[in-house]
């Protein structure tokens, strides 16, 4: 067998302390609702559920409809009520280096004081609050107070644009933004409630729906910090002065836990709506199965940020609603240098660390000496996600973090499927480098042709989820018939969630994911949509047209490159390229930057105007162009290659 057929089956040390057993698979097959209700029991509920899943008018799907829970006092109240008030809860660690312990008692006063402030300015259940900020505990407490309240809670990356922020803010009508006065970037102070003003705007111009700004005090880098009266309130003088007694009220399982917005095929984002019952089901069971957890004795650490469906999953809610201990670290991971992570890993003696392919294989460019240089012995379970991991940088992963002794769960999941789907049982499992393995248990998956044909071994097809999941979004927020187009119209016939993913099993029945087949893009883990780039290309006023692929890249899995026409009066140069990457950053977030800018003459059409993204990606990648048959002027690529030099 050569060193790249290499399988990694479970240590018996490892298998014989597993949470996870092989026996789920077939139960969770047998009865998929009584496992799941017996997922669900794990969870405190005020109101014990008496159905599992209503599924008669799919795809709105009801779970555990008849039950009533509070989401916040299961992550937080029922740790302290039974005893474990002394536990931390989250070493938070700031990026220039300060630090915060917060107990569970201490998150349960946290909470309660921000559930009381935001009573007291009349926010109601159901009513949206966006969060808009950097990794400080105060984020999460305002997420669990939202939970604790039945307040829809939208987080909007505080990478994102105050354009995209008010876009977001608009369709959730919310009513109040929590934001910080600044955030660290690199060690030096950068505004960020700026950008909160600049969205929200004034006069006639004003987010309508907009009552309040609440403002943590980060970074105290301006002393002429803006400010509107009546809107805006520092979070130290009003929800730390509240009191920390707060008693809950529970809700219905599928009461809206949160809106987190995620781009699609189409220019704009869509709110993904998430239930609490359901949602917080699977991500408790993932937590404890996937990730093995230990209650009491794993240090837990997510780096993914609270922006992101991971951060809402794996920082939040799964890790606190099982009790766990957990590190949150606001910074960069080589601020103040490239040991970071491995210092903290290190200091806080970390067991469980979860992370993005795109980071590991900037640790392999870093070099091994700087793991090296630790003692990384307290690690005993890696995870990734986000992107396919290469079996190389998995291996690395698997020998230099790992030290060849810890399991890694490749995690397969989505903003829509709330929590974990496809990944290896750590102890159960035998795993192959690159393939997130398989469905988990109580999890259905299939690959299929345009048909809905199940394809054999080694064909590549369509990824497809066949069952409901207790995880899965509710919808798209304030459009139902968006929500059927996108995920349940391309096998309307069979019912089958479209996952937009591509994959094969290989002559292992190991699953292999191979990346999104429509027109979206994963640059380090982040989806971003071609159509949101070329719609911000063409919003400079020199762009006439402009295409957007997603070409590979070996740090970022993808990169974004664009082809534009330019207008007439343009005149093309550097100038003009920062200019027009600049537009991008303003429009979305300077993630979505394209890595690369191409003016060209043309555009590859074919007769009936369609742009072929699949022989710009060829030209991208510099590989030989496929099938020019339909296009309408083939020679368009000479011109094309020609100005790429
Ligand atoms: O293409 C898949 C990829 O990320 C997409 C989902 O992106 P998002 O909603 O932003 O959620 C990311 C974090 C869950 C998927 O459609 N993806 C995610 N995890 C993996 C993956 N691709 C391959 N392997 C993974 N483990």
């Amino acid at each position: 067998m050569s060193n790249t057929d290499q399988v990694y089956p479970p240590s018996a040390e490892f298998a014989a302390q597993a949470n996870a057993t092989a026996e789920m698979y077939q139960r969770a097959k047998d009865d998929p609702n009584e496992f799941w209700a017996e997922q669900a029991r794990q969870l405190s509920w005020d109101t014990p559920f008496s159905t599992v899943l209503d599924w008669s008018d799919a795809p709105f799907a009801k779970w555990f409809a008849d039950g009533k829970l509070n989401v916040a006092v299961n992550c937080v109240d029922r740790h302290v009520d039974a005893g474990k008030g002394d536990r931390v809860a989250i070493h938070w660690i700031g990026e220039p280096g300060d630090t915060r312990d917060i107990t569970y008692s201490q998150l349960k006063d946290e909470v309660s004081k921000a559930a009381n402030y935001f009573t007291a300015i009349g926010l109601q259940t159901g009513d949206r609050v966006a969060i808009y900020m950097p990794m400080v505990p105060e984020a999460i407490i305002t997420m669990l107070a939202c939970a604790r309240l039945g307040l829809t809670h939208s987080v909007v990356f505080a990478g994102f644009s105050s354009a995209a922020l008010r876009a977001r803010v608009d369709d959730a009508a919310a009513k109040v933004v929590v934001t910080t006065d600044g955030q660290y970037r690199r060690g030096e102070p950068a505004p960020l409630k700026a950008a909160v003003d600049e969205a929200l705007g004034t006069g006639d111009d004003a987010a309508p729906s907009i009552e309040k700004v609440i403002v943590v005090r980060r970074t105290n880098h301006d002393p002429d910090l803006p400010w509107v009266d009546g809107r805006d309130v520092w979070w130290e003088d009003t929800v730390e002065e509240s009191s920390p007694v707060h008693e809950p009220e529970a809700f219905d399982a599928e009461h809206p836990l949160f809106l987190l917005y995620t781009s699609g095929t189409t220019g704009s984002p869509k709110g993904i709506v998430h239930s609490s019952g359901g949602y917080l089901t699977q991500a408790n069971y993932t937590f404890h199965n996937v990730f093995d957890h230990k209650e009491g004795r794993d240090v837990f650490w997510c780096t993914a940020d609270i922006g992101w469906v991971t951060g809402h999953t794996y920082i939040v809610y799964g890790p606190l609603s099982a009790g766990a201990t957990e590190i949150v670290y606001e910074g960069t991971p080589n601020s103040p240098d490239e040991h970071r992570h491995f210092n903290i890993i290190e200091k806080y003696g970390v067991t469980t660390y979860y992370t993005a392919p795109t980071l590991i294989r900037t640790f392999m460019k870093w070099g091994r000496e700087i793991p090296g240089a630790h003692d990384l012995t307290s690690l005993r379970l890696l995870g990734t996600v986000g992107e396919p991991i290469n079996p190389e940088a998995w291996r690395w992963y698997y020998d230099v973090i790992g030290g060849n002794r810890c399991p890694i769960v490749d995690t397969w999941w989505q903003t829509e499927t709330g929590g974990h789907m496809l990944a290896p049982l750590p102890g159960v499992t035998t795993c192959t480098p690159g393939s997130a393995m398989g469905p988990l248990p109580g999890i259905s998956a299939k690959i299929v042709d345009d048909n809905g044909n199940e394809l054999p071994t080694g064909e590549q097809g369509y990824l497809v989820l066949d069952q409901p999941w207790p995880g899965m979004l509710r919808g798209i927020w304030g459009d139902p018939q968006r929500f059927k187009d996108t995920y349940w119209s391309r096998f309307a016939e069979q019912g089958w969630y479209f996952a937009g993913d591509g994959a094969r099993y290989d002559e292992n029945g190991a699953l292999w994911v191979l990346g999104r087949v429509d027109d979206v893009m994963n640059v380090s883990g982040h989806r971003i949509s071609t159509a949101e780039v070329e719609s911000a290309l063409v919003a400079h006023p020199a762009v006439a047209e402009a295409a957007v692929i997603g070409a590979a890249d070996e740090t970022t899995g993808q990169g974004i490159v664009a082809f534009v026409i330019l207008m007439e009066h343009a005149t093309p140069g550097d100038e003009l390229i920062a200019e027009m990457r600049n537009q991008v950053a303003v429009d979305i977030s300077p993630i979505a930057k394209p890595r690369e800018i191409n003016i060209v003459p043309e555009l590859p059409k074919t007769r009936s105007g369609k742009i072929m993204r699949r022989l710009l990606k060829d030209v991208a990648e510099g590989r030989e162009l496929g099938d020019t048959s339909t296009l309408v002027d083939p020679s368009v690529f000479e011109a094309i290659r020609s100005q790429r030099g």
